[in-house]
């Protein structure tokens, strides 16, 4: 792709905050401290996490840049910045959330393959761009279109960077062209985060994004826009990102039993304690984000300090109003909901968080019931442990 070239090895890597957490440095991948990552309702560049699968493109001419769009269409077509900025442009608040988000303590039960993250690999930002469905309009693709006259069924994004898992070839992912072709769906291709150019970590000059969905599908470094018949071939779709019952493991597995994952379930963690807190306070400050996929809202975050015999209903909120789960009333149905609750501190404890969406999905109790090989979607109850700083002199005694 002119203007736009794919190092081999990580020696031109952007600069990065200094207090993101690393869970591997080539390719980088990073998250905030938890504090950090609900300090905000839309979450900086800086601390929004990074996830990659290999060394990050660089942009020498933008120029020369162009994203193609080809494939099952009439006639292919060649965009440049300039020409997808004078299309109409929309801002759009999406959280973006790993599969592998919370991945580190599905392996504590058991095993699993994949990046270690922390609670943190999910962000909430504005990205601007043009829609989707706008683009496809002008290679002959109507809105809401199922299939292109071509027989095109499946959208497919291709990136330039080069990944070991594609054997040096670049990161690939699709959608439907059903999701695609849908304004409501609000898939963009966006040059824009937090009214900032995208910086080369997130995707410069551009990237797809996908709302509700699971982040591996919001392709970054964007080269080519492909329509074709059947889903996307590549590995981050076949061999990858797909979610497999606890009794498949690395000797029985067959990965072409089970769909690409797409929609993410709903999740929540809480942010303001981390896995095990001494504390000197009776009350304390139970805060956090909750999200669900396909625009799904949040109806309920529960939390309990007993371990889960009494609950409580924590206040919901995004950008710092009172949440109510309805688009009609203001609610960003793409983007995260914040939640807050203080609470009397156990002497010695757990402290839970669950979450309840809008179609009334809540998370399951126990990891051990979603654990799969690859590590992905753990959505599990989020637990903490506290203990009074008094309850510990006690039992030293
Ligand atoms: N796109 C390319 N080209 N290469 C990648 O490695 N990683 C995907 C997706 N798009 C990836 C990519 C994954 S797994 C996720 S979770 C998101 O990008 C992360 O986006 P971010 O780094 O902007 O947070």
């Amino acid at each position: 792709m002119p203007g736009l070239k794919a190092p081999s090895d990580y020696s031109q890597e952007p600069p990065r905050h200094p207090s993101l957490k690393i869970n591997s440095k080539d390719p980088f991948n990073a998250e905030p401290p938890r504090a950090a990552l609900i300090s905000s309702y839309v979450t900086s560049v800086d601390f929004f996490y990074k996830r990659n699968h290999g060394p990050i493109p660089i942009v020498d001419d933008l120029e020369r840049y162009r994203v193609s769009i080809g494939g099952l269409v009439e006639q292919s077509i060649e965009l440049s910045m300039d020409e997808l900025r004078k299309l109409p442009k929309y801002n759009i608040t999406a959280t973006l959330q790993c599969a592998g988000n919370r991945r580190t303590a599905m392996s504590k039960m058991r095993t699993v393959k994949g990046v270690g993250w922390d609670i943190a690999a999910l962000g909430n930002a504005t990205w601007g761009g043009a829609k989707l469905s706008d683009v496809l309009e002008i290679v002959g693709i109507p809105k809401l279109s199922s299939n292109s006259s071509l027989g095109g069924r499946h959208v497919e994004f291709i990136s330039v960077d080069k990944c070991k898992e594609e054997k040096g070839d670049p990161y690939k992912a699709s959608i439907s062209l059903r999701q695609a072709t849908n304004p409501e769906a609000d898939v963009l291709l966006a040059y824009e985060m937090n009214g900032e150019v995208l910086n080369r970590d997130h995707g410069f000059p551009l990237r797809v994004i996908v709302p509700g969905v699971i982040g591996a599908r919001s392709v970054k470094w964007l080269d080519r826009i492909d329509i074709i018949k059947d889903e996307c071939q590549g590995f981050f779709m076949q061999k990858d990102y797909k979610m497999f019952p606890p009794s498949v493991d690395w000797d029985n597995i067959d990965w072409s039993t089970r769909k690409s994952q797409m929609d993410f379930p709903v999740q929540c963690a809480i942010c303001s304690l981390e896995d095990d807190n001494l504390i000197n306070q009776g009350k304390i400050t139970v805060a956090g984000y909750a999200v669900s996929g396909g625009g799904r809202g949040i109806e309920r975050v529960d939390i309990s300090v007993d371990g889960g015999k009494k609950w409580i209903e924590a206040g919901r909120y995004q950008k710092d109003m009172p949440y109510f789960a309805d688009d009609d009333l203001g609610s960003e149905k793409w983007a995260w909901v914040l939640f807050k609750a203080v609470v009397d501190a156990p002497e010695n404890g757990e402290i839970i968080a669950k979450a309840v969406d809008t179609a009334a999905n809540v998370q399951p109790e126990n990891v051990d019931v979603i654990w799969n090989l690859r590590g992905i979607l753990n959505t599990s109850w989020h637990r903490v442990r506290v203990q009074k700083a008094s309850y510990v002199a006690k039992s030293n005694l």
